[in-house]
């Protein structure tokens, strides 16, 4: 009787265990999250491919892999925003130089350091292209380099795939290049200047990224200032939770909740 129960338990168990096994997918729903439409790219004819925020500024910038061109846009998106051309002229090339007229190959990804420096994952050009305020230039693998081998060292003549993505890791102040071909994490150091968060660029005098850049820190230390006094005669010290929140509670600036919370995130950038 004894061994009978214990058969039927156990034939239950692995019963209930194949099952979980072999269910062929597990969904735990988590609901409380909202999906919109906020641009259409079929009138402007855009294919956004990979979206990053230029750090401490309000500068969206699209890549539009189908067309190997940059766009960049001001945030916060709606309809009307009217995504205005960086770089690559709609056609497949590989020209350096001036950054409205640099022509890309596919690019599928690209990196943002601090400084808002792009790093181009130009992949059918086997290059890392960098657009900066003096232009466009190849930093590592293209033009002097072999095709799609694995050849590390001086950058310049370094090989990489025609099937890769590039990140920017602050903490190595370097980028990672996942080459997906060749199965191969690959770093490439960059410029310290260019992982300083904050940092004064030359970027502004051509850009006009710095600009929003720099109305929006000067909007948030008015604000901080305002809200200082009070800050430290209530807590006796600045506390960076009660501070944001006391940033939360101030008059809405620009009668936008989405423009109010950018503004914050930069602040804590500037
Ligand atoms: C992007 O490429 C598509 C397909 O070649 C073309 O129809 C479209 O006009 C291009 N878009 C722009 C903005 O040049
Ligand atoms: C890199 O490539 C250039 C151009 O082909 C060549 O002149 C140079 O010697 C190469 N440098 C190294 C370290 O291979």
């Amino acid at each position: 009787m004894a061994s009978l129960s214990t058969v039927l338990t156990l034939t239950l168990i692995l019963s209930f265990l194949s099952l979980r096994v072999n269910a062929k997918q597990v969904i735990i729903p988590e609901d409380g999250y909202t999906v919109s439409t906020i641009f259409d790219g079929h009138k402007p004819h855009i294919y956004p491919f990979t979206l990053l925020q230029r750090p401490s500024s309000s500068d969206l910038i699209l890549l539009d892999s189908v067309n190997s061109t940059f766009y960049t846009a001001q945030l916060p998106i709606s309809q009307e925003t009217v995504f205005t051309r960086l770089s690559g002229d709609g056609s497949v090339g590989y020209f350096d130089g001036d950054v409205g007229s640099a022509r890309f190959s596919k690019p599928r990804s690209f990196a943002l350091d601090f400084k808002g420096n792009l790093y181009v994952a130009d992949k059918t050009n086997n290059a890392i292209r960098k657009i900066s305020a003096k232009g466009v230039t190849t930093i590592a693998g293209g033009g002097f380099s072999e095709k799609s081998s694995t050849k590390d060292g001086p950058a310049l003549n370094a090989s990489f795939s025609d099937d890769f993505d590039v990140t920017f890791i602050p903490g190595l102040c370097a980028l990672l290049v996942s080459d997906h071909m060749h199965q191969l994490v690959r770093q490439i150091n960059l410029k310290e200047e260019d992982c300083t968060l904050g940092s004064k660029s030359g970027l502004g005098a051509v850009m006009t990224w710095t600009l929003a850049l720099g109305l929006s820190c000067l909007l948030g230390l008015i604000i901080g200032f305002a809200v200082r006094p009070y800050i430290i005669r209530n807590t006796e010290r600045l506390q960076p939770l009660p501070f944001h929140r006391d940033m939360e509670a101030l008059p809405n600036q620009s009668g936008e909740a989405s423009d109010d919370a950018l503004l914050r995130r930069e602040k804590r950038n500037c």
